[in-house]
């Protein structure tokens, strides 16, 4: 069956809908950005149109936008030390659970949110599943007054940063006011090295590489929703 966009957006509305059945009474609920977690986030509403009872935290402005309209009560990121369960799209998912994210542009939130639940699930449709990593290119924050250095520094890791700008021209800003570049790799051999590497660039924010954060996947396919979960052995 073609993977036209039709099947796309049915195949990522069952695999958040899936991953807001776990969302349990009383939970505080990362909120993923995309198109996949705006699945989510009608999901989530509906649950609470239901009885549910539960709190969410945005990962960027606009997912708060949204919730609000949701009628999804929300806590402020800056309030937020620990999420019992986040729920968030993806750009890429290997087998070992290792994504790309931030085609969005919200990766640095996203990070933070993840990094702060007990469980992340990462929700998607079957074209982000790859073998590989790499195909898209790794979004990087960075701090607008250290725009060509961190330009410099990330062309010395094998990749090629572009800065994401705008229809009209004009630098993309994240929530926080940095810039993004988006870093297409020659091979992307060694996320988790190439991960170290980055973080160790002054005015290098955040960036796109989830190699430890998610702990399941719920995939939309052909065949239904595919959940896997973290092979912790
Ligand atoms: C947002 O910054 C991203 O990390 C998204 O979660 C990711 O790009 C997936 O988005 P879609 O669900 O729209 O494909």
């Amino acid at each position: 069956m073609a993977r036209n966009g039709l099947h796309t957006e049915s195949w990522k509305r069952a695999s958040a809908e899936a991953a807001v059945a776990e969302v349990a009474d009383g939970m505080l609920v990362g909120l993923g950005t995309g198109t996949t977690a705006a699945f989510a986030i009608a999901a989530l509403a509906r649950r609470l149109g239901e009885g549910l009872r539960c709190r969410g935290v945005a990962t960027s402005l606009r997912t708060a936008d949204s919730a609000r309209a949701a009628r999804i009560p929300l806590l402020t990121l800056e309030e937020v030390a620990e999420v019992d369960l986040c729920i968030d799209g993806v750009d890429e998912i290997d087998a070992e659970f290792r994504a790309i994210k931030g085609a969005g542009g919200a990766m640095l939130r996203e990070k933070i949110v993840a990094s702060a639940a007990r469980r992340m699930i990462a929700i998607a449709d079957a074209s982000k599943a790859v073998a590989r990593l790499g195909a898209r290119p790794v979004p990087v924050e960075a701090l607008p007054s250290a725009r060509a250095y961190v330009e410099r520094q990330l062309a010395r890791l094998d990749c090629t940063p572009i800065l994401r700008r705008n229809d009209a021209g004009a630098p993309v800003t994240t929530d926080q006011g940095n810039l993004i570049f988006d870093c297409h790799f020659a091979a992307l051999d060694d996320p988790a090295g190439t991960a170290t590497r980055l973080s160790f660039i002054p005015g290098m924010l955040g960036h796109g590489l989830f190699l430890s954060e998610i702990d399941a996947l719920y995939l939309g396919t052909a065949d239904g929703v595919v959940r896997t979960e973290r092979n912790i052995a």
